[in-house]
């Protein structure tokens, strides 16, 4: 039993440290070792193939840490290689998928908005999603490419920042959204901004916490969640660590060693 083994995590930047945030919290005895391909993103206008081998690579190097379960912190990821992973990979592979489900459950309207990278958008996965639980809702689908680079380079509040979520963000407002959910790991850092340019009117879903359930209800059944008072450490993993240092600084503030992703 792999009780004492940490968790992999990845994710194609820094987005999936919103899920490491919720993870950490709901196992706080847990190592984590967090892969982020900052150097090859954004994952999100890329090919599949391009993502299911920079996964397959990525995955095989946290086995190689001996990781006891791979958390897919990217929507983008497991629209496109969480089945193929799961096909190989002798570990829990837990995904995570833009929460349509439920928005529609709760929104009084019925009119809810997802942004997302084009790669999710587009994904058969997502169709499938909305089949599932929205077809008695209106979804205004808005992919926002560029916005995952305005987290990367630490540009939470920038200008540039806001213009972009005013693009993306107005159409969904004319159309009387009043949820809005956050596909991508990587757009729960823009929440006080788009709080700030809704109005505060729209309700903001994120996924980070569902994910750290699901995970550890996994490593419960079967027999490998780390329990104890001790406190678990994080270990990061970036592509070009030293041009992505900076912002890691912002997001993760305590002080972990990050070392160059090596694959
Ligand atoms: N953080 C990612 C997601 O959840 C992808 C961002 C990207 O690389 O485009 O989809």
């Amino acid at each position: 039993m792999k009780t004492q083994a940490p968790i992999g995590v990845l994710d194609s930047g820094l987005g999936g440290l919103s899920v490491l945030v919720a993870l950490r919290q709901r196992m706080p005895a847990e190592d984590f070792v967090y892969c982020a391909d900052s150097g090859n993103a954004p994952w999100g206008e890329r090919s599949p193939d391009f993502i299911t081998q920079r996964c397959d690579r990525i995955v095989n190097f946290l086995l190689e840490q001996d990781a006891k379960a791979i958390v897919l912190a990217c929507n983008t990821a497991t629209a496109i290689a969480a089945e193929h992973l799961r096909c190989w990979c002798p570990v829990p592979v837990i995904g995570i998928e833009p929460a349509v489900k439920p928005a529609v459950q709760s929104s009084p309207s019925g009119k809810i908005g997802v942004l997302a990278t084009s790669r999710t958008i587009e994904s058969p996965r997502y169709a499938s999603l909305l089949e599932r639980f929205a077809q008695d809702a209106h979804v205004i689908s808005q992919p926002a490419p560029g916005l995952m680079e305005c987290v990367e380079q630490g540009r939470f509040d920038a200008p540039s920042t806001r213009s972009l979520l005013s693009r993306y963000l107005t159409p969904m407002l004319g159309a009387g959204v009043d949820t809005l959910v956050l596909g991508c790991t990587h757009y729960p850092f823009l929440s006080p901004v788009i709080g700030e340019l809704t109005g505060n009117k729209l309700r903001i879903l994120e996924p980070g916490p569902a994910v750290a359930k699901v995970t550890r209800d996994r490593l419960s059944s079967t027999g490998t969640l780390r329990s104890g008072s001790r406190q678990g450490t994080e270990t990061f993993y970036i592509k070009d660590v030293q041009r992505f240092s900076h912002t890691l600084s912002l997001l993760w503030p305590e002080k972990r060693p990050a070392h160059e992703l090596p694959v």
